[in-house]
């Protein structure tokens, strides 16, 4: 009996209709148009994938080989396994209009437990992903203060590196040129290293501040940042064309097959993020036509882009000097162009300002959701009285990266965050399959087409692609399986409870309200 009652209740869904329901009651701010939602696609989408990782794709790292210039097909690979969980993210976001976007897809579909697991998992493509954007974003202002060594003070310009880099970069950074530790970095009772990552707490303090101000405050900054980065990355497509030489592009695959699957693992990381447009449903005013819209719009745009950029770095600079770390200004610099490199670094902090400011909102809106559904405290959901904003989770979303970023690996995090929001793509096209047995008649004012063969691709190809990175990333494909686990193991020691305990307060409360009533009568 007890078990039957536990299995019920995992696996119990909330239909649509309730889901809907309870986000009209919403007291989020319905402001977001179709511009705001593709201001939120690029502003998610462009940046570390672009700016930084491309060149380890195209290189290749410690452990796997690179793509070379057939990047490119690697980049059509990634973008392919989008397409088809894009697809369906429409259809379900359109008929769904929710916050917490795959979260609550799954509650509709495949019931409590899987639900807190996709929450979970989430948190990997967000939270953990934006430490990988956080760290980056630390890289790119150091070389943007580079370039005012005439103005500001040598201790501004140069400042410590142990007020930019986490302890274990400081200790792998001495390790690799023989330096004692002691001497790079202050250590607490002799015992214990300090290292900060100063900027990225800077930054993710600043838009911690501004995500608690306003969700259309927020997209706002975004816009102006969107539109900074995308016109450095049209000068770069544009300049650099003009230096292209095609016999960089030969050996076109230098490591074969293995290195463009390699490469399209890799590069995936620069096409997430287009799904956070559907985290963002029930602040949007006519979400049923603009989601659509914008997630497609988002993926075409950033294709054409990351295509473009990839013709050109590869063509610009021989194969073997692609830097790893800011490819795309250190190939200006190669041209002789510094002073465009120093702008590009500009375009840069932009482009991942505003994953970061992206992120961190889908973090908010995703633990929202979660919160809602009495998984979390309600006092974590608290709106803010004059912003109407969850102010609470925003404090709680900044201070887990803030954390997190002081002593996780980038490369390590970017991988975990591909593997999680495979899982979650995956995750979306299984429910749109659901959702067409189990709510045949239900309106779909966007239907993704070819059912069930694009959903099924997108389940082999996003699948696919996974399967084969894990026989090569051996660090991160041990840490998914464990971030899995602890997933199971927080749901059964707290979240099962805590959603118990919250019904049951929830009962006692209407049953009180329903006795005063009868007295009053
Ligand atoms: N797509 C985002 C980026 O490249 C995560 O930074």
């Amino acid at each position: 009996m007890e078990l039957k009652a536990v299995l019920r209740n995992i696996l119990n869904k909330r239909s649509p209709d309730e889901l809907i329901a309870v986000s009209k009651k919403s007291e989020l701010k319905k402001t977001l148009n179709v511009f705001d939602l593709i201001v939120i696609g690029i502003g998610a989408v462009v940046g570390t994938g672009i700016f930084t990782i491309i060149g380890s794709a195209i290189q290749g790292g410690p452990e796997g080989v690179g793509a070379g210039p057939a990047i490119i097909v690697s980049m059509v690979l990634a973008v392919v396994a989008c397409v088809f969980s894009a697809l369906c993210y429409s259809e379900i976001a359109a008929m769904i209009p929710v916050a917490g976007s795959a979260y609550t897809y799954t509650y509709a579909t495949m019931g409590e437990f899987m639900a807190w697991m996709v929450g979970w998992i989430l948190m990997l493509e967000y939270a953990i992903g934006n430490i990988t954007v956080a760290s980056a974003w630390t890289g790119y202002f150091a070389q943007f203060l580079k370039g005012f060594k005439h103005v500001l003070p040598d201790f501004v310009v140069n400042f410590p590196m142990w007020l930019r880099n986490d302890y274990r970069f400081m200790f792998a950074y001495c390790d690799k040129f023989g330096l004692d530790p002691h001497s790079q970095m202050p250590f607490i009772f002799d015992k214990i290293p300090v290292a900060i990552n100063l900027p990225a707490i800077f930054i993710v303090l600043v838009l911690t501040l501004l995500l608690i101000r306003g969700v259309k405050e927020s997209t706002r900054v975004a816009s102006i940042m969107v539109g900074i980065n995308l016109f450095m990355i049209t000068s770069f497509i544009v300049v650099g064309s003009f230096y292209v030489k095609p016999e960089n592009w030969v050996p076109f695959a230098p490591n074969g097959f293995e290195g463009i699957f390699m490469g399209a693992f890799i590069i995936f990381f620069a096409y997430i993020g287009f799904d956070a447009i559907s985290t963002t449903a029930e602040e949007t005013e006519n979400p049923q036509r603009d989601l659509p819209i914008a997630i497609l719009g988002t993926l075409v745009l950033c294709t054409i882009l990351y295509v473009l950029v990839a013709l050109v770095l590869t063509g610009t600079v021989p194969l073997n000097q692609i830097d790893t770390q800011a490819p795309i200004a250190h190939a200006m610099r190669m041209i002789g162009k510094d002073w465009f490199a120093g702008l590009l670094s500009v375009g840069a902090l932009c482009a991942l300002t505003s994953v970061l400011l992206i992120y961190q909102l889908g973090t908010t809106r995703i633990l929202y959701a979660m919160s809602r559904d009495r998984f979390l405290p309600k006092s974590l959901r608290l709106i803010h009285r004059k912003f109407r904003t969850p102010h609470v989770l925003t404090w709680i979303s900044g201070i887990v990266v803030i954390v997190c970023a002081l002593f996780m690996d980038l490369s390590i995090s970017a991988e975990l965050c591909n593997f999680g929001t495979f899982t979650s793509f995956i995750i979306i096209c299984i429910a749109v399959l659901i959702l067409r047995k189990t709510e045949p008649d239900r309106h779909r004012p966007f239907k993704v087409p070819f059912t069930p063969l694009f959903p099924v691709l997108g389940i082999i190809s996003c699948g696919g692609l996974m399967i084969y990175s894990m026989k090569f990333l051996t660090t991160s494909s041990l840490y998914f399986p464990l971030w899995l686990l602890m997933g199971v193991m927080i749901y059964v020691g707290y979240g099962y409870k805590q959603k118990r305990l919250e019904e049951q307060n929830r009962l006692a409360r209407l049953s009180k309200v329903a006795k005063l009533d009868k007295v009053e009568k």
